[in-house]
This record gives C-alpha cells, sequence and structure tokens, in this order.
C-alpha cells in the first residue's frame, strides 16, 4: 500500500497511545513463566506482539480473555510448560525470536524458531553463544547464527557472561535462561540498554542484584501471576513529538507514556536541538515511570552530535532524528550506530537513501550519517524497505514539506502501530 502524506497546517490536540511493544512482549512471556492468571492492561495489538502471544499459547498458555483494553492469561507456570506440536514463526518480531530463545533453552523439549525473510537475515549468535554456554543445544543455519534455529533445552548451568553488544534482547535472553538454570547467572554490560526485563522481573516478585552494570540472578525462582499495567509506547510517541516539533501551529499533549530513562534518548537530544518538549505528572506504575508529554512546535533547532553511548537510549529512534536534523540549522553528527544495520532493514543504508530521495545534504558514514540540515526538502516518493519505523519516519516527513511526501510498502507499520495514521488524522487541523 502506497500512502501520500501532505504537507499539515498544524497538529493540536490530546492523544494516548498503545501497549509500550516491548513491555507488553515481556508480559505476555511473563504471563506464560508464571502460574495462575495474569491481568496485563492496555496491552499492545500489532503483528509483533501477536507473534510473542502465538508463542505463548503453542507453550501451554491460555486466554482467558482478549479485549482492546486488557489481556487475561492462564499458565500453569515455567516447569509446565508443553512442547510445541510445530515451528514457532517469529514473524518480524527480532524480540520474539531472542528473549524466546531464552525461554525455550530453559525447558527440556524441542522447539524450532524461525521469522520472516528480515528476521533470517539478522543474528542470532549473539544470543546462541550465551545460551549454549549455560548449556542448551542449538542448532541452525551458519552455526547456530542465523534463523530457523532447533532447541534442545533444559539441564542449564548459571555463567557470568559480558555483554559483547549492548543489547536488551541479548540481556533478557540469558536473565529468562537465568530463571531455569542451576545456580547464578551473571551479566555484565559496559553501556546500559533498556531494563524493562529487570523491572518486570522485579513487579513479579523475583529477586535481581543491580550493581552498577552487573545483574545477577538466582536461579530457580518461582511466581505467579499478577496484574501488569503497560505504559503507552515512548517510541511511537516520538513520532509524534517529532512531527509536533517539525510542523508549524502545532501543540500535542501525549498522556501516560512510558518515561523509563533507558528510552528517553530521544526526547533529550531533541531538547538539546531546542525543541519545545515539557514533561507532567511523572508517577511510577509497576516500577516503570509513565507521565505526560507536551510538544509545541519549534522556534528553531539546531545541529547535535550523537555518540555510542546515547545510542541504545534512542536506538529505535535514530531514523526519526535523522529526520528532524533536516529542519535544524549546522550538522547533526550520528556515530556509534552501526548496530542501526542489523534492525528490521539496514536502518543507516534507508533512512540516508529516503532522505536523499527528498532533497536532504546527508552523507552515509560506516557507523552512521552527517545531516547538513537547513536546506528546503523536496516532495518524493520513498520506500519503507517494509521496516515500520522507516515507514512512519517519512510519512512524518510528509507533514512538514511542501509537497508531501509518497511512502511505498506503508503497511508494515502493523509490526508496531497499526493505528499510526488514525491517531495522525485525529490531530490534523
Ligand atoms: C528491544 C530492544 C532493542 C530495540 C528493539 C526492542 C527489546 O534491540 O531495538 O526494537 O524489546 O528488548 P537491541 O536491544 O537488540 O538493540
Amino acid at each position: 500500500m502506497k500512502i501520500w502524506v501532505k504537507k499539515a497546517k498544524g497538529l493540536k490536540g490530546e492523544i494516548t497511545l498503545p501497549g509500550d511493544k516491548s513491555i507488553t512482549h515481556r508480559a505476555y512471556i511473563m504471563a506464560l513463566l508464571a502460574r495462575g492468571k495474569t491481568c496485563i492492561k492496555n496491552p499492545l495489538k500489532s503483528d509483533d506482539t501477536d507473534a510473542t502471544l502465538n508463542f505463548i499459547l503453542s507453550l501451554g498458555a491460555k486466554i482467558e480473555k482478549r479485549s482492546p483494553e486488557e489481556t487475561i492469561v492462564s499458565s500453569e507456570g515455567m516447569d509446565n510448560l508443553t512442547e510445541p506440536k510445530d515451528v514457532l514463526n517469529a514473524m518480524n518480531s527480532g524480540t520474539t525470536a531472542r528473549l524466546f530463545s531464552g525461554v525455550l533453552s530453559g525447558c527440556p523439549f524441542f522447539s524450532v524458531i524461525t521469522g520472516d525473510d528480515s528476521l533470517k537475515r539478522r543474528p542470532m549468535e549473539r544470543v546462541t553463544v550465551p545460551l549454549m554456554e549455560m548449556g542448551a543445544k542449538i542448532y541452525g543455519r551458519k552455526n547456530a547464527s542465523l534463523l530457523p534455529i532447533a532447541i534442545s533445552g533444559g539441564n542449564l548451568k548459571g555463567i557470568h557472561y559480558k555483554l559483547p553488544v549492548p543489547s536488551a534482547q541479548v540481556k533478557s535472553a540469558i536473565l529468562l535462561a537465568g530463571l531455569f538454570a542451576d545456580g547464578d547467572t551473571e551479566i555484565e554490560e559496559t553501556i546500559k540498554s533498556r531494563d524493562h526485563t529487570e523491572r518486570m522481573f522485579k513487579h513479579f516478585g523475583i529477586n535481581l542484584d543491580i550493581q552498577g552494570g552487573r545483574i545477577k540472578i538466582h536461579g530457580g525462582e518461582r511466581f505467579s501471576g499478577r496484574e501488569v499495567v503497560i505504559p503507552g509506547d515512548i517510541s511511537s510517541a516520538s513520532f509524534f513529538i517529532a512531527a509536533g516539533t517539525v510542523v508549524e501551529n502545532s501543540e500535542i499533549i501525549i498522556k501516560d507514556v512510558g518515561l523509563n530513562e533507558t528510552r528517553t534518548g530521544f526526547i533529550k537530544a531533541l531538547l538539546e536541538m531546542g525543541a519545545e518538549i515539557k514533561i507532567e505528572n511523572e508517577r511510577v506504575i509497576n516500577e516503570e515511570k509513565v507521565g505526560t508529554i507536551i510538544v509545541r512546535s519549534a522556534k528553531s533547532l539546531k545541529g547535535i552530535s550523537i555518540s555510542k553511548e546515547m545510542v541504545p537510549t534512542l536506538i529505535d529512534e535514530i531514523p526519526l532524528l535523522a529526520l528532524v536534523a533536516c529542519f535544524a540549522e549546522g550538522e547533526t553528527i550520528i556515530t556509534g550506530a552501526e548496530e542501526l544495520r542489523k534492525k528490521e532493514s539496514d536502518r543507516l543504508h534507508t533512512t540516508v537513501d529516503g532522505l536523499k530521495r527528498l532533497g536532504a545534504d546527508v552523507e552515509p558514514l560506516p557507523d552512521g550519517m552527517i545531516i547538513r540540515g537547513g536546506k528546503r526538502l523536496k516532495g518524493g516518493e520513498v520506500e519503507s524497505y517494509g521496516d515500520h519505523r522507516i515507514a512512519m519516519t517519512f510519512a512524518i516527513g510528509g507533514l512538514a514539506i511542501e509537497e508531501g511526501v509518497y511512502v511505498n510498502d506503508f503497511e508494515c507499520v502493523s509490526v508496531s502501530f497499526p493505528e499510526f495514521l488514525e491517531k495522525l488524522e485525529a490531530l490534523k487541523k
């Protein structure tokens, strides 16, 4: 599906957003591992989270109720999971494939994980290497570095593991396997990645010893189901924060958004550029910070530098940041972001390609890009490359470019944010 987004005269109004994708995945996984009923409020309904839901159903969980407001899951708990009868398909979802590699490594049965063409190209050795070190038997293409992978799990032992890449998916896979393992599992991360798994574990009453970049879990803890409230997705909110910043005459209020500090790098970067963003009504729900974001059109924006240490806090928002940088005076330099090449598309390539098609002055780097802002963008047609975040990034571009923007293959937004266009329409004046 090709869409055309025309220039907006202004965006005004108050919105709430579907639940955070990362937290929804974790809530479903914990609902499977816990004994009894877990009631998940404001879960994200999307292709990625449906993939995780299908995994937990194949492993023995049952859905008691499913409505837009809540999903109630019941399970016999992590010691009573059932061997899946068929291959488990994570579709486009890296989080599903990687986190379940950890869960299934702990289970004393056979399972196979596959994914769509994009996911089959993405690296898996980052999880299979530590999981095999814990004792799981894993087979797959290119020495278990590409899907499909077959896992024969059980009898794990705790390990000490230093993460070679700052990745929450890898950290979470090891922590989940650590729940099943004998003894302690300790993970060391030099650059902190999102910590939703640690917070969700705490919410379920699981003890973690966290000191600086070291996270230790003692195997064998068991827990029961409970209520989990999912905050609005900060990554989805970022599209509206960007839109409110670059579209004139805008004021958008986004309520009940997750504000976990490992995720708010995009807000920090935009504030440094000169954006008008305010946070109100901050509070903590289920160990996660939540609040209201108010964004108004920026009076002027200037270029900034993003370096390696900041990348994990805005990893999924870098394409969007590059777009905003086109509307800022001066250079924005993004480095230390080579990890973007391993996402749903090679996001350094797909971002530079789209920005160039719109007339931006952008120079690719092996680990990032340089955007020379302030040049008027012209309309045009861009490719989403089947990547939801690229598709939404360029739709936001269309709102602020005189001639508008065509985005091809836009249907991929269903991966994380099926209601994106509907929410955007509601804000147009
Ligand atoms: C995610 C972690 C990030 C992020 C992805 C979701 C998660 O990946 O890009 O969209 O839910 O743990 P990495 O931690 O592998 O960088």
